[in-house]
């Protein structure tokens, strides 16, 4: 099953989060393609199996609008079917922008195989959990 990481970070928790799930796929020794969003492109990525997307809250309850936003709408064609985990770190608001996500990601018909959701920067639990599920997910 290969699998594909793909986010955006602007002060780097959800980052943090992105190298956990890498470290969780490769530890199985199983293929893991790593991406910041501005390094790839929906053509590049879309036949993986499997996709971890990430980016915090910004822009009013949405994903981040100038890189992530357009590469999301790139993808959405090619993500029927498909696995996805979204992910991602918050501040202020009560975790709307995924509920959002998770909406668009039903419209288009992903099969939702998880959401990791943190508050600020993860700490070392949450980030053994994000491991550990993410370990459970590639089984
Ligand atoms: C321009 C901007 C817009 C934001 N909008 C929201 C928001 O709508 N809701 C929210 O809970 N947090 C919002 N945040 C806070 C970020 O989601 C939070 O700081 C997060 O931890 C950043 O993750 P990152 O380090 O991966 O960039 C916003 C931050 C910025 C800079």
């Amino acid at each position: 099953m290969k699998a594909v990481i793909v986010y955006w970070t602007g002060s780097g928790n959800t980052q943090i989060m992105a190298d956990s799930i890498q470290e969780a796929i490769e530890d199985m020794d199983l293929e893991c393609e790593y991406y910041q969003v501005s390094e790839t492109s929906a053509e590049d990525v879309k036949d993986a199996d499997i996709f971890f997307l990430g980016s915090p809250a910004m822009n009013d309850e949405n994903v981040e609008e100038y890189e992530f936003r357009p590469f999301q709408d790139d993808l959405n064609p090619h993500l029927s079917g498909k696995k996805v985990v979204m992910f991602g770190s918050y501040d202020w608001g009560e975790a709307e922008w995924m509920e959002n996500w998770k909406q668009e990601m039903n419209d288009v018909g992903a099969q939702i195989m998880d959401t990791f959701v943190v508050q600020w920067e993860p700490n070392d639990d949450q980030l053994k959990e994000i491991y550990d599920k993410t370990q459970e997910i590639m089984k």
